[in-house]
């Protein structure tokens, strides 16, 4: 997600290799993947292990089969460029290098010419269960199999489209909720019952639980005028999600919509 807010970066912050990377007009930057050190490889190596057990019956299948397709499972903090022309021969899609949040417009711009963004650096040790702001591990293992979904991924470039026009309209706020009841935090009703596809969700161990078994929150059919009404959480789990029936049907009437709103 983007964000132009910054954060002083401390002493042994792993965002602090990329923090004077020289960064392009549109906030890309060189991944410079031989850098990452062997204990960042292990940490990411982890982190799938982790999410991988967890996931196993309660992520959707388009995701699950993606993240084999894409080879995700292979050890080490994936190569953007390697990545991105797999993904490309699936949707056109590709993976772009960023020190951290984007602006919005910037964020936008990226999506509506299917990139997607990347934070470059991975979370510290400190932050394997929680994190304040995405890293590799949330920005490709969450988002990246489903971008290989082709309803999926042209509803993200949609998204992107319709972002600039909100901005414009000043209706952001409405969009953002969107984002973050179906990409960040969405779930997906299936014939083996619920399963995940938000990247929020896929990316926090303790989430994915809560998310699908704790009597706690609320699992509403997928309404895009009470999303749009629907404040959420950025510091706890949600009490709310939307459930969504398909790609096929709810991606096409949301980009539909999206462009209706564009044109009017
Ligand atoms: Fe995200």
């Amino acid at each position: 997600m983007s964000a132009a807010i910054e954060k002083p970066l401390i002493e042994n912050d792993p965002k602090a290799r990329f923090r004077n990377a020289p960064r392009n007009l549109d906030f890309t930057i060189d991944q410079d993947w031989r850098r990452y050190t062997a204990a960042e490889h292990d940490r990411w190596d982890r982190l799938f292990r982790r999410s991988q057990a967890i996931l196993r019956d309660r992520a959707c299948d388009e995701f699950v089969a993606m993240i084999e397709k894409l080879k995700l499972s292979e050890s080490g903090i994936p190569d953007m460029e390697q990545l991105s022309d797999r993904l490309a021969k699936l949707t056109g899609w590709r993976v772009v290098p960023v020190r951290e949040l984007v602006p919005d417009d910037i964020f936008f711009d990226h999506l509506a010419n299917r990139r997607f963004p990347a934070g470059a650096f991975i979370r510290s040790e400190a932050e394997m269960d929680y994190l304040q702001k995405p890293d590799v591990f949330h920005d490709i293992f969450g988002h990246v199999p489903l971008l290989a979904n082709p309803v999926y991924a042209d509803f993200m470039q949609a998204y992107g489209q319709g972002g600039n026009r909100a901005l414009a309209l000043g209706r952001l706020a409405n969009l953002a909720r969107l984002y973050w009841y179906t990409i960040e935090f969405g779930l997906i009703r299936t014939p083996a019952g619920l399963r995940i596809f938000g990247a929020g969700i896929m990316s926090s161990v303790g989430e994915s639980v809560f998310a699908l078994e704790s009597n706690s929150p609320n699992r509403i059919g997928f309404n895009l005028e009470r999303v749009m009404r629907t404040q959420y959480v950025i510091d706890d789990f949600q009490q709310t999600y939307f459930v969504i029936d398909s790609f096929e049907t709810c991606c096409k009437r949301v980009i539909g919509i999206l462009a209706g709103c564009m044109s009017g």
